[in-house]
């Protein structure tokens, strides 16, 4: 979608917002798949509810990118314009146990960072990309934690409300790779309480993680990291891998030959490519084991 009113393009400018035309979510994501539209790149979070007012009023259909590592988009032109937030400096900022930290911010530097600063829990995030507002949304989670765990605060732009509000850790509800935002509140920031471990020990558990994560996961290829949540009590990987899928590929999208439940683009693959993917794995394993896989990718087709 392209947005070539002058008028827009001039409120834009006034409210601090980047305008960059038809950028390619091939790039912008990590399994390198999706079409082209505008980006909004946006500064202040203060600025967030004017622009969507605007966008509403000039009928502009929008979405929130965030780090675009557990993200499917569909191919060509693309029928909205994507939003997407700055990441300020410093992204972090760190007291007491209490990390004050930017929705933009990476989430792995995160982690290192809090390290550093003598404060752990979040070792098994090591690894996993994106940013910390992805991960807080999915309440991203592995080697047995999940980041929903440390939340005491986010500050959120409540689409519903139209409003910026500040909600507190009980007010939300963390799940497996589930939260009750609504999918069109955008993540600012969140203040994380940490527990204090020497730097020393937080980092002997950020290298056992990142090993493992070595040893069983394509890191090298192109992917969204797990493709389908595991059902209650199963294993998705385990179960693509039982019925012999590693290597089955559509077009160049790819069930991985190291861990069955990433589905890599060994090339070229489009989001038709790996949708057909994911629906001949899905239904794969629902006749062999009875079980409808959700997606824990999350799709964005037009
Ligand atoms: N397995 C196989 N074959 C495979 C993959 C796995 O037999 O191809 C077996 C493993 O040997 C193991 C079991 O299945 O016995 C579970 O595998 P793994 O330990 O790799 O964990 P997972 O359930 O597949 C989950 C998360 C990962 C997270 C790891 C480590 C989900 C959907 N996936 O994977 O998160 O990194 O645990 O904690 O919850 C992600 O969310 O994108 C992600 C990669």
């Amino acid at each position: 979608m392209r947005i070539e009113d002058p008028r827009l393009t001039a409120a834009f400018r006034e409210l601090g917002v980047e305008l960059r035309p038809s950028t390619s979510l091939a790039d912008e994501t990590s399994l390198g798949i999706g079409g082209t539209t505008d980006l909004l790149r946006i500064q202040k979070h203060e600025s967030i509810p004017d622009l969507l007012a605007l966008l509403d009023k000039n009928h502009v259909p929008h979405k929130f990118l965030g780090g675009g590592s557990n993200l499917l988009v569909g191919d060509g032109e693309l029928p909205w314009v994507m939003l997407q937030l700055v990441r300020p400096e410093p992204d972090v900022q760190i007291e007491g146990n209490i990390a004050s930290v930017d929705a933009a911010a990476d989430l792995g530097r995160t982690v290192t960072f809090c390290a550093k600063n003598d404060l752990g829990g979040m070792e098994g995030l090591i690894g996993v990309p994106g940013t910390v507002g992805g991960a807080l949304r999915m309440n991203a989670g592995a080697y047995g934690m999940q980041i929903g765990s440390y939340v005491r605060e986010v500050k959120l732009y409540r689409a519903a409300a139209r409003r910026i509000e500040t909600l507190r850790g009980e007010q939300i509800s963390f799940e497996y790779r589930h939260t009750s935002f609504a999918p069109d509140d955008m993540m600012l920031s969140v203040k994380l309480e940490l527990p204090s471990k020497p730097f020393r020990e937080i980092l002997q558990g950020i290298r056992i993680c990142n090993e493992k994560r070595r040893s069983s996961q394509p890191l090298g290829q192109k992917s969204a990291g797990c493709i389908f949540k595991n059902p209650p009590g199963a294993s998705a990987g385990r179960m693509i891998d039982e019925l012999g899928l590693k290597g089955l590929s559509v077009g160049d999208a790819r069930v991985s030959d190291r861990h069955a439940n990433f589905f890599v683009n060994a090339g070229k693959a489009s989001a038709k490519d790996m949708l057909a993917l994911i629906a001949s794995v899905r239904q794969r394993v629902h006749k062999a084991y009875g079980f409808d896989l959700e997606n824990e990718v999350v799709v964005w087709t037009a």
